[in-house]
C-alpha cells in the first residue's frame, strides 16, 4: 500500500541526479526497488555473493568515484549476514572513492542492547555504531530507533524519521467512532499518548505489576480507563515475539473490547509472532515495509515507508530539511 503524502515529491534538479547512487543490500529488495522508484534512480549494479567458506564477496559493478551514494539495507533477519554485508558494500565504495555514503536502515537490529543491564554485558547498539564509522559510513537514515538515545551513539551526522505519520494516515481513513487507544503497559505509554492525541481518541493504560517470583507472570493488572464495548488501537515500535501486544489483547478481550487493531513499524514477527498475530481475536495488525515479512499473515496490513525515505534522501542529496518532511 502506497502512502499518497509523500508522492509528489520534487524531482532531482538535473545537475545533482548524476551525481546520486543508490545501492540495494539483499536484506529488502522490494523496498529499495520501490525507493528507487519514487526517486527515478536505477539501483546500481552490485555483485553479491559468498566464498565457499560463507565469507561474504561484494563487486560494485559501475564507477563511485565522487558519487553521493545511498545504501538500503535493514538489519533484520539474517542479522549478522546483513549488517557484514552493509559494513563490506560501505567498506567498498570508500575505496571505490566515493565522495558520501549515508547507510539507510530502516531497521537498526541490534537496538535492544542499549545499555548495561548487567554486569560483562556488551552495548550492541553502540558497536553496531562504530563498526558503521569504522567502515566508511558518513551518515545514517534511519527509522524508529528502539531507543532515541542511539542518535548519540553516532559522532556523524543521523536523520531519525518516524513510521507514525505514514501508520496516522491510515487509520485516520476509518471511522474512528467508539475506539480508543491502548498502551499495553507503562512503557508504551508515550508513542500511544502521541497516536492517540493525532487521531483525538482517549488513552487507556494498562498498568502491570510483575511478580516478584515469576518475572514472566503479573499479579496485578489494573485497566486505567473504560475499554468495554470500544474499538481498540495498539501501537508499538516492533513486535519480535508479539507476546507484549498478544498478552494485551487477552487483558483487553477480557474486558469487553470489541474489534483490536495492532500497529507496530518494524514486523520482527520471531518465534511464535507469526500464530499470536493471526488470533481471530485480532482484527488487523499494521506495519510498515523496513522488514519483509517471512510468512504470509491474512490479517497484517503492509503500508509502504518507501515514498518517506524517498523524499528523505532526496532532501539529504540536494541539502534541503528533513525535519520539515513531518511539519
Ligand atoms: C520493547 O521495549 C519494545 O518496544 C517492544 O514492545 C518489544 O520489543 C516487543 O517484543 P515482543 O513482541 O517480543 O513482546
Amino acid at each position: 500500500m502506497q502512502n499518497q503524502k509523500y508522492l509528489n515529491n520534487k524531482h532531482f534538479s538535473k545537475t545533482m541526479h548524476n551525481n546520486i547512487k543508490l545501492i540495494a543490500g539483499s536484506s529488502n529488495p522490494s523496498l529499495a526497488a520501490e525507493i528507487a522508484q519514487h526517486l527515478h534512480v536505477p539501483l546500481t549494479k552490485v555483485k553479491v555473493s559468498n566464498f565457499i567458506d560463507g565469507e561474504t564477496y561484494v563487486k560494485i559493478e559501475e564507477n563511485m568515484r565522487e558519487a553521493d551514494v545511498f545504501v538500503i539495507q535493514s538489519t533484520c533477519y539474517p542479522v549478522n549476514e546483513n549488517l557484514m554485508q552493509l559494513l563490506i558494500m560501505v567498506d567498498a565504495l570508500r575505496r571505490a572513492s566515493a565522495k558520501r555514503i549515508t547507510a539507510v536502515i530502516p531497521y537498526y537490529g541490534y537496538a535492544r542492547q542499549d545499555r548495561k543491564a548487567t554486569s560483562r554485558e556488551p552495548i550492541t547498539a553502540k558497536l553496531v555504531a562504530n563498526l558503521l564509522v569504522a567502515a566508511g559510513v558518513n551518515r545514517v537514515l534511519t527509522v524508529d530507533l528502539h531507543a532515541d538515545q542511539i542518535q548519540g551513539f553516532f559522532d556523524i551526522p543521523l536523520d531519525h524519521l518516524r513510521a507514525q505519520p505514514v501508520i496516522v494516515d491510515y487509520l485516520k481513513q476509518k471511522k474512528l467512532n467508539d475506539f480508543v487507544v491502548v498502551a499495553p503497559d507503562e512503557g508504551r505509554v508515550k508513542e500511544n499518548f502521541d497516536l492517540a492525541e493525532k487521531l483525538h481518541l482517549p488513552l487507556v493504560i494498562i498498568a502491570k505489576q510483575r511478580s516478584k517470583k515469576h518475572l514472566d507472570t503479573f499479579e496485578m493488572i489494573k485497566i486505567l480507563g473504560e475499554v468495554k464495548d470500544k474499538h481498540v488501537i495498539m501501537i508499538d515500535d516492533q513486535i519480535q515475539t508479539g507476546g507484549t501486544l498478544y498478552n494485551a489483547v487477552k487483558i483487553l478481550k477480557e474486558n469487553g473490547a470489541k474489534e483490536i487493531h495492532l500497529a507496530c513499524t518494524h514486523p520482527i514477527f520471531a518465534g511464535p509472532a507469526t500464530e499470536r498475530m493471526s488470533d481471530p481475536a485480532i482484527t488487523e495488525v499494521i506495519v510498515t515495509n523496513t522488514i519483509p515479512l517471512r510468512a504470509e499473515i491474512p490479517n497484517v496490513i503492509m503500508i509502504s515507508i518507501a515514498p518517506l525515505l524517498g523524499e528523505a534522501i532526496r532532501r539529504i542529496h540536494e541539502g534541503e530539511s528533513v525535519s520539515s518532511l513531518f511539519e
